[in-house]
């Protein structure tokens, strides 16, 4: 049976930790997984921009001795030419796996559905694993553990922050969705993440008060306004202006470090300064892309 990565949900903690394990394995050791995709092609379709998924994807690939092929959103349309599950057929019958980013989950449901080999979520417009998976591995390469911390996702609820609140939630770290009245995860997924700590202890919890984050280990935000989102950034700046990690809400909460999936707008959602400064994680996190992801390939692919 071959098996997806749509949304982490139906991952236990044992099999995220043992991903995390792994990919620190292949982050220390690349040449012993150098041929592990060997004879392997994985396709990667995009209908929306990326800079660090499609490019950790691609040298990653490489380095485990696969191929990728990069379809954008002109070469690859999805609406259109074909009904995306007949897309997806197609692709499984060269692919090894698919990859992709797309607007709406239920394309991805589709290419589940249809396609024989394994398909990876990109991002879509309510999750985002990798990005969570490779958050995850920097907080556990940076306190040695994920016991007893505490992340506090200050900003918009989008698709990062549900991808954060359910891997936590399985792993056991604490997580808090701070956000503006009207901008708040979606219910639904924010009670699943609720039922998937029961098992692991995390506490999950969500404010509109930026003072919640007392306490936290790590402030982590993201763009105000995601792909696809045609808001004017006028409209909704003077809303999340209070919901700014900066260097008052670092001290406000006692956070040590602070994380942004990227791409970051400096001085909007995150101040300039933070980002260039030894409070941030940011790269470590843009790094560490290629390695979960790796593991993930290992994992769904070898
Ligand atoms: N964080 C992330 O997914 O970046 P890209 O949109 O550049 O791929
Ligand atoms: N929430 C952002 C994440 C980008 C990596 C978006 O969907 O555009």
């Amino acid at each position: 049976m071959k098996q997806d990565l749509l949304t982490f949900k139906d991952w236990s903690g044992e099999q995220l930790n043992e991903l995390l394990a792994l990919a620190i394995k292949i982050k220390s050791k690349p040449a012993d997984y150098d041929t592990l995709l060997k004879g392997k092609s994985v396709v990667a379709l995009f209908e929306k921009p990326s800079l660090r998924t499609r490019v950790s994807f691609d040298i990653g690939i490489h380095k485990l001795g696969g191929h990728m092929v990069y379809l954008d959103s002109q070469a690859g349309k999805l609406a259109g030419r074909e009904d995306a599950k007949d897309t997806a057929a197609n692709l499984a019958c060269w692919a090894d796996a698919i990859i992709a980013r797309v607007y709406s989950h239920e394309t991805l449901q589709q290419f589940s559905q249809a396609s024989k080999v394994p398909v990876i979520n990109a991002l879509c417009d309510k999750y985002h694993p990798c990005q969570a998976a490779a958050d995850y591995l920097t907080l556990r390469e940076t306190y040695g553990s994920l016991n007893n911390l505490t992340l506090a996702y200050v900003g918009d609820g989008n698709n990062v922050t549900h991808s954060l609140l359910i891997v936590g939630a399985i792993l056991g770290v604490n997580v808090i969705s701070i956000t503006p009245e009207g901008y708040e995860v979606d219910q639904a997924l924010f009670d699943v993440a609720c039922q998937l700590a029961k098992k692991s202890g995390a506490t999950i919890t969500q404010s509109h008060d930026i003072s919640a984050s007392k306490g936290a280990n790590v402030l982590y935000t993201d763009t105000w306004i995601s792909m696809g989102d045609d808001t004017p950034l006028a409209k909704i700046k003077q809303v999340f202006d209070p919901y700014k990690v900066d260097e008052n809400l670092l001290q406000l909460s006692g956070a040590k470090y602070v994380m942004h999936c990227q791409p970051a707008h400096r001085d909007l959602e995150i101040s300039g300064a933070l980002i260039d400064s030894d409070k941030s994680l940011l790269m470590q996190q843009a790094e560490n892309r290629m390695h979960a992801q790796n593991a993930i390939l290992a994992s769904l692919m070898a």
